[in-house]
């Protein structure tokens, strides 16, 4: 099978690192809007445009299925993605993140609230809260969503470590950590699960949520993938980029090796 897996940038990475590791003979055509990105930070009608145009260059190159790994594009554009690919799947991350959400709060005390933390677009877009909303109505699980909008540009600069950004991080969610439950905190992200650590150190108590874990999961059930472990199999994966020289620094056999 040859599953195309989109993202704005280089992020999605973190979710493609998760594919591999399920589906270790597929074959991944990963494509990264580097001349476009970020997308958290632009409208609807623009994300919406440039995801459509995104299908359509994953649609002509034959893919089985697609996996939106930009948690902005997944909230924003999944209908006009859909309605480029036809027939082909096209998963996105709010339904495997939130799944994983509600999973995770059942080891939760009564009350404990959810967190979703994202880029601005993400957060607008509410996709993420309704979604949330609707399966926890009448349980007295708060939702609440906070935009991280300095996050990616940091991580983008190799800060994963650098006190400014353990700084930013805690700025962000302090008010939640100072919550009488801990809860549990959604990355929802692409760029998230590189500074995990840092976000658990700044909610202590709190279960964080990685959602691209989550995402195989759907993939399987949706494109019909058996899930396979063979011993010594390679997934090949095929990079695209819109602005190849706009390729932030990074080593796929990093990532690998993290795994
Ligand atoms: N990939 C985006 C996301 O997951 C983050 C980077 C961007 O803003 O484009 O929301």
């Amino acid at each position: 099978v040859r599953i195309g897996v989109f993202d704005s940038g280089i992020g999605g990475v973190t979710v493609l690192k998760e594919l591999v590791r399920r589906f270790p003979v597929a074959e991944f055509l990963y494509l990264g809007d580097t001349a476009n990105v970020p997308y958290g930070s632009k409208s609807p009608a623009q994300v919406k445009a440039l995801c459509a145009h995104a299908a359509r260059e994953l649609g002509g190159r034959g893919v089985d299925a697609v996996v939106v790994a930009c948690n902005t594009a997944s909230s924003l554009a999944l209908p006009e993605m859909q309605a480029e690919l036809g027939d082909v799947p096209v998963i996105g991350m709010v339904e495997s993140g939130g799944r994983a959400v509600l999973e995770r709060l059942q080891e939760c005390p009564e009350g404990a609230p959810v967190l979703v933390l994202a880029t601005r677009a993400t957060v607008r877009s509410g996709a993420y809260g309704a979604l949330l909303k609707k399966a926890l109505v009448g349980t007295g699980h708060a939702v609440f969503e906070q935009a991280c909008p300095l996050l990616v540009p940091m991580i983008e600069e190799g800060w994963n470590d650098h006190p400014i950004l353990a700084q930013a991080v805690r700025e962000y969610v302090s008010p939640f950590a100072a919550a009488p439950i801990p809860g549990v905190a959604l990355l929802g992200c692409t760029h998230y699960p590189w500074i995990q650590p840092v976000i658990e150190r700044a909610l202590p108590g709190w279960r964080v949520v990685n959602s691209a874990r989550a995402v195989g999961e759907v993939l399987s059930r949706a494109a019909g993938t058996a899930e396979s472990s063979a011993a010594g199999a390679e997934a090949r994966v095929t990079w695209l980029f819109t602005d190849p020289e706009a390729v932030p620094a990074f080593r796929w056999e990093d990532e690998e090796s993290n795994a």
